[in-house]
């Protein structure tokens, strides 16, 4: 492990683990406008939801590196403390990048970045019409620590765009082409083929890994997410399940295949344990492992 203590860091230096590792992180273009109505568009990515009733969404400038100097959204929003939040995808990435460049303020970044204003209904600042979410927000507070000044805003409007909605009304995530910050110059892009599910834990008291039989624990087959998967089982199958499916083919063919010597019982269990585990067929890959686990359970099927 490389252990850092940020004390013994310039701060720069120490920014960029957090960045390369606090990753991806989702970028606020965040518009805003100065008491004569100038308005300023800039990417955040110290951003993120932080409360739902009511629904809060944090950001956070940073004083500039060069001089310490405010940045154009902190002065704005000192005079007009409203701001829309608009999500990037992947469409716009290029002209968002464009619009983080330090013009001088007063400049609109829509303009010098190509983007569209669509006005708002609740706040003063235009929202980013290429955007496929944009969220109106009215400033509730600032919190300035060293270099930092915290936002915390609350959404009292928001806009989604039509092809990202499915058919329950919902968000798709497989509609969404969000990019996110990482790194250095890296960015993610988080389309259908990057996305996966995991089923939540939370419905249901699972297992737990403890509780999950050593020779499967300690397999050399099975990884930490197979078992994380394993230990958020409910209840383990009972023994007139296991029983039962032994006189599957699978099982059959498994058995055979060890009688013959080809292979530890235990190794193909796993492995066919986990082929199901990669479909989320968790309670098959029970069956499947327990039918080396009849001791642990006290069955007695042999
Ligand atoms: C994707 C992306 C994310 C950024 N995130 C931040 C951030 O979280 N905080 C920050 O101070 N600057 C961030 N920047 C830099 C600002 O966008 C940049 O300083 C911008 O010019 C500030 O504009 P303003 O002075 O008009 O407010 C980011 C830049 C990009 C491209």
């Amino acid at each position: 492990m490389l252990t850092l203590d940020p004390k013994d860091l310039e701060p720069r230096a120490f920014y960029s683990y957090l960045t390369g590792t606090v990753a991806p992180r989702p970028i606020a273009f965040v518009s805003s406008t100065d008491k004569h109505g100038n308005i300023n568009l800039s990417p955040f990515s110290f951003f993120n939801i932080m409360g739902i009733n009511p629904p809060i969404l944090v950001f956070a400038p940073n004083n500039r590196g060069r001089d310490g100097s405010k940045k154009d959204t902190a002065l704005n929003i000192a005079e007009v403390p409203e701001v829309v939040i608009n999500m990037v995808d992947f469409a716009m990435v290029q002209q968002m990048s464009l619009a983080s460049i330090e013009y001088p303020r007063g400049i609109n970044e829509f303009i010098k970045a190509g983007f569209t204003p669509e006005p708002s209904i609740l706040v003063t600042p235009p929202r980013v019409k290429e955007s496929p979410a944009q969220f109106e927000c009215k400033v509730l507070e600032v919190r300035e620590i060293g270099t930092m000044n915290l936002y915390i805003c609350q959404i009292i409007m928001a806009h989604f765009a039509e092809d990202i909605i499915g058919e329950n009304g919902k968000i798709d995530q497989r509609k969404t082409n969000w990019v996110a910050r990482m790194g250095a110059d890296w960015y993610a892009h988080i389309s259908e083929g990057a996305m996966f599910e995991v089923e939540k834990p939370n419905t249901k008291i699972g297992i737990g890994y403890d509780a999950i039989p050593e020779s499967i624990r300690l397999s050399k087959i099975l990884t930490g997410n197979h078992l994380g998967q394993l230990g958020n089982i409910e209840v383990l199958p009972d023994k007139t399940e296991v029983m039962a499916y032994r006189k599957t083919q699978t099982i059959k063919d498994i058995i055979e295949q060890s009688i013959n010597g080809c292979a530890y019982l235990d190794n193909l269990l796993h492995d066919e344990a986990r082929r199901l585990l990669e479909m989320n067929k968790v309670k098959e890959a029970w069956l499947v492992l327990l039918q080396s686990h009849n001791d642990f359970l006290g069955y007695n099927t042999r």
